[in-house]
């Protein structure tokens, strides 16, 4: 508790805070994280499933395994508190962005209004013949692979492994995390590169780094400065209301 009022002085006394979340956030919205317990990748093998390599060579059977099931989950997830309170934390000033690994759109959903979308996102898909994009509520799976009227198969626009991060997301993410001063680090287990790295770029950029997780990760203790230990959700909701008792600012961030 004394943590978290600490952290919460730390992110009222800034004006430039950069958040980096990973799948642990979208947990209590009912998203699957993808290491540990339960994780996606305990049941499937990504270089099977989640490879662009493994797309291209059999589309329909990444499509029937992995894909639609995501698409399921995804389509009916809301924000939870995590994703409620960093949307609060932009509306009174003290979040400027956030780096997102998800691809579920619910930072947006929420309200934050800059999402850089690390790995792309699951609410677009494109022909990878004619480049026709369709929204993923418009995307119809009662035939797998879905397809286009050309005929060409839809993608996801999220990035599989093997593929490049998108530039610009990779160049506004390293702008912001080596000009931030604090970033928050939410639910990811920093293995996946580049993503882990910006916390190491913010922190060598003298920023404090705070991260919430329910577990330790390779950050801990060496990268970042304190570990809020819980669910997302929970501590986020702590920390509002600390954030709140002291900027007194509850009528606008309601
Ligand atoms: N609150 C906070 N943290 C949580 C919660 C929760 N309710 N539940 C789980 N976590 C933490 C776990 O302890 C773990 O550290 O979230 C993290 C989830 O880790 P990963 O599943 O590895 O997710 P992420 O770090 O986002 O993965 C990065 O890997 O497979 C790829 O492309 C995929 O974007 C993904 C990337």
């Amino acid at each position: 508790m004394d943590l978290i009022k600490k952290v919460a002085g730390y992110l009222t006394s800034s004006r430039d805070v950069v958040a980096l979340t990973g799948a642990g956030i979208s947990v209590e919205s009912g998203i699957p994280p993808f290491r540990g317990k339960g994780g996606v990748w305990e049941r499937f093998d990504p270089m099977e499933y989640a490879s662009i390599q493994a797309f291209e060579k059999d589309p329909a059977k990444v499509w029937r395994v992995l894909l639609s099931e995501l698409k399921k989950v995804v389509d009916r997830a809301e924000p939870n508190n995590a994703h409620k309170g960093l949307a609060k934390l932009e509306k009174i000033g003290i979040l400027k962005t956030i780096i997102t690994q998800n691809v579920d759109g619910l930072h947006q959903k929420a309200g934050n209004t800059d999402v850089i979308e690390f790995h792309g996102n699951f609410a677009w898909h494109r022909c990878m013949n004619c480049d026709h994009r369709t929204d993923t509520q418009s995307l119809m799976l009662d035939q797998i692979p879905p397809t286009c009227d050309c005929g060409g198969i839809f993608r996801p626009e999220c990035v599989f492994f093997g593929e490049m991060i998108p530039p610009e997301a990779m160049w506004r993410s390293r702008h912001v995390a080596s000009n931030c001063d604090i970033m928050l680090v939410v639910g990811t287990s920093a293995n996946v590169e580049p993503a882990a790295y910006m916390p190491v770029l913010a922190k060598k950029s003298g920023a404090k780094i705070i991260e919430i997780n329910t577990e330790t990760t390779p950050l801990t203790g060496h990268i970042s400065d304190h570990i809020l230990l819980g669910r997302a959700g929970e501590i986020m909701d702590i920390l509002i209301t600390e954030v709140k008792n002291l900027s007194q600012l509850e009528p606008a961030i309601d």
